[in-house]
């Protein structure tokens, strides 16, 4: 069924695992996602990025989401990922993405809270909880990010204030993970991620999942990371998978390619702890 993240992420928190949230680029990804959602018996956070416009339209992603989405066993939250305009996450609220992300971390932090709130300010008005990020994640050269940046930390200082600010439902932070693969394992401020954790109740989003080393994933998603995002993995592991096994003609590459995902979506439920949510249930 749809659902919106709030409830979700709030229960991840309180019991210390993380929900994955994977970008879909195609019917194929989505379907493989909430497939694998379906059989472990667990929410995901099916995510959507701008960035992907060219690979697929907005609304051809808003058709994919809500069909898997409504019809889905479990709780699949739609997400915007990345929403970099306004316009274009009103948008995706008016076709039924059920959260969203604005993303103004490049922007000053006054302009970051001022186009962060009139996201916020539409948003709520359907229910649509939303995601800002505060300090900047940057991306490797193996990112299919927009262009290559530097990670800006996030200073737990200014989350009260921007928190307030904006009245978000949750935060992005930069700890040391940025988008993309990296050369060996990056290095994270746990120190930095309990001071900021401390600092807010609001549920925290890790972005750059991709091979940043399980361990550290697991301890983030203890110290009040509730949803992480993964996508380079997906694609590399769904690339991999069709080298290795070679397949022959075009239908049976489709289905290595998913074999690939599914494998690396069901190694970070058990990563992220996620099987907590049965917990409450
Ligand atoms: P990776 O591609 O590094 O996993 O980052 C994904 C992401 O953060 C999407 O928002």
């Amino acid at each position: 069924m749809k659902v919106d993240s709030k409830e979700l992420l709030l229960d991840a928190k309180k019991r210390g695992y993380a929900i994955p949230a994977p970008d879909y680029i195609d019917l194929d990804s989505a379907r493989a996602y909430v497939e694998v959602a379906e059989e472990r018996g667990l929410p995901v956070i099916l995510s959507y990025a701008q960035k992907h416009v060219d690979i697929m339209s907005l609304e051809e992603a808003a058709l994919v989401g809500n069909f898997l989405a409504e019809k889905a066993s479990v709780p699949v939250v739609l997400h915007l990922d990345h929403g970099f305009d306004k316009d274009f996450i009103f948008k995706a609220i008016d076709l039924g993405f059920s959260a969203a992300m604005i993303d103004a971390s490049e922007a000053s932090f006054e302009d970051n809270v001022k186009i962060t709130k009139e996201v916020v300010d539409y948003a709520h008005k359907y229910n649509v909880p939303v995601e800002a990020e505060l300090g900047h994640v940057g991306a490797n050269d193996l990112s299919e990010a927009r262009a290559l940046t530097d990670s800006v930390y996030t200073e737990a200082k200014d989350v009260v204030r921007f928190v307030e600010a904006t009245g978000v439902d949750s935060l992005a932070v930069s700890i040391g993970t940025a988008h993309g693969v990296y050369s060996g394992t990056p290095e994270i401020n746990f120190d930095r991620l309990e001071e900021i954790n401390q600092a807010t109740d609001i549920p925290l989003v890790l972005h750059g999942g991709s091979s940043s080393g399980d361990e550290n994933l697991k301890k983030c998603a203890q110290k009040g990371v509730a949803k992480i995002n993964v996508y380079t993995d997906f694609i590399v592991a769904a690339y991999e998978a069709i080298q290795k096994e070679k397949p022959e003609g075009y239908v049976e590459l489709k289905k290595t390619a998913d074999q690939g995902m599914r494998a690396v979506l069901d190694h970070y439920y058990d990563v992220f702890e996620t099987e907590r949510y049965k917990e409450g249930k």
